[in-house]
């Protein structure tokens, strides 16, 4: 099968399109055939091994991820498939199934084909309703925005700012707390008002314009892009809140992940509350093109590889 091959750490021309052997099923495991996989953020920072970044945090990444190049060398962690073969003590699915998965650090999701154990924590059955470009769309951002937004347990009526709201965690973190019951205030670029304004946001803010809001008081900010952008209209935000107000960012502690997640959002996406955002879409063959763009942190919602037969 083909696969892309993080060779090692570095620019995007690390990844390399190269023919692999094709898994097998063991008793326990299945075989998706991968139709669609997502690039996201985190593929751009195990990639490049965060030239940037501090010497701990890129120490500890190579610790978990590998010294001189990823231990497992396809990366990509979101899917969206069909089950083509299963192993005899198999019970949770059945070849032809529909799935979706995130698989963390086991990565290995930009190749026409991967194994998993059945058990795997974050494999589920796919939504009826979408097309698996659509559904690998979801998982990423929408698991992050449901494991940050548990923390700041949005009540009905909250005043809730999602700073970066446009980004594939942002598009997922606005759909998620106006479902809540939250008044969504969203905040984007100037490109992408209507975008979150699409997505159900209440009230709007352009980061490229406003410095000062007039004085709003929020019960969540939630910082949907990171510590690392920001805006002058951010730092004003950031401690623009009511008495009992939480602040929480998507780089404060690692996500935690239950096993329902994937099956909660199966039901807000067949419910018609949780829709894709995809940005563009690329063949594995481009992978490098693809992370050039997601590594410039302006992609609107999602970016996918398509995977042909
Ligand atoms: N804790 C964890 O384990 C964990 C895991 C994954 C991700 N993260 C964090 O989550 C961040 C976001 O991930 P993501 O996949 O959602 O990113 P993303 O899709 O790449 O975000 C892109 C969006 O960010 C917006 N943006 C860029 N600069 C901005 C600024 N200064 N102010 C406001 N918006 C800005 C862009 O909008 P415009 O084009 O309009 O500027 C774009 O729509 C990552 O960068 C990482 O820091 C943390």
């Amino acid at each position: 099968m083909k696969a892309a091959v993080c060779t090692r750490y570095g620019p995007p021309e690390v990844l390399q399109v190269r023919d692999v052997d094709d898994p097998f099923p063991g008793s326990n495991d299945v075989v998706i055939r991968i139709r669609a996989a997502a690039v996201t953020a985190s593929d751009v920072f195990i990639r490049s091994a965060i030239p940037s970044g501090r010497l701990v945090m890129r120490l500890l990444l190579r610790v978990f991820v590998g010294f001189r190049r990823p231990r497992r060398p396809i990366l990509g962690a979101v899917l969206a498939g069909e089950i083509e073969s299963i192993g005899k003590n198999v019970t949770r699915f059945r070849v032809g199934d529909r799935v979706w998965a995130f698989t963390l650090l086991r990565f290995g999701c930009y190749a026409q084909r991967i194994r998993l154990p059945e058990t795997t924590k974050l494999l589920a059955p796919a939504p009826s309703n979408l097309t698996d470009d659509e559904a690998a769309a979801i998982p990423y951002g929408a698991l992050l925005a449901l494991s940050f937004l548990r923390r700041a347990r949005i009540q009905r009526g909250d005043q809730v700012l999602v700073y970066g709201a446009s980004g594939a965690i942002g598009t997922a973190a606005t759909q998620i707390a106006k479902h809540a019951g939250g008044m969504v205030t969203a905040v984007c670029s100037t490109a992408n008002v209507e975008l979150v304004r699409a997505l159900g946001a209440d009230a709007v803010l352009d980061y490229t314009k406003e410095k000062t809001p007039a004085g709003a008081l929020y019960d969540v900010v939630f910082d949907a892009v990171g510590r690392r952008k920001t805006s002058p209209l951010k730092e004003v935000l950031t401690n623009a809140l009511t008495r009992e107000g939480r602040s929480i960012s998507v780089d404060d502690r690692t996500p935690r992940f239950e096993r329902t997640d994937l099956d909660e959002l199966r039901g807000l996406v067949e419910a018609g509350i949780l829709r894709p955002v995809i940005d563009r879409r690329y063949a594995l063959e481009q992978i490098a093109e693809a992370h050039r763009y997601v590594e410039q942190g302006h992609k609107k919602g999602n970016v996918l590889i398509t995977l042909a037969d």
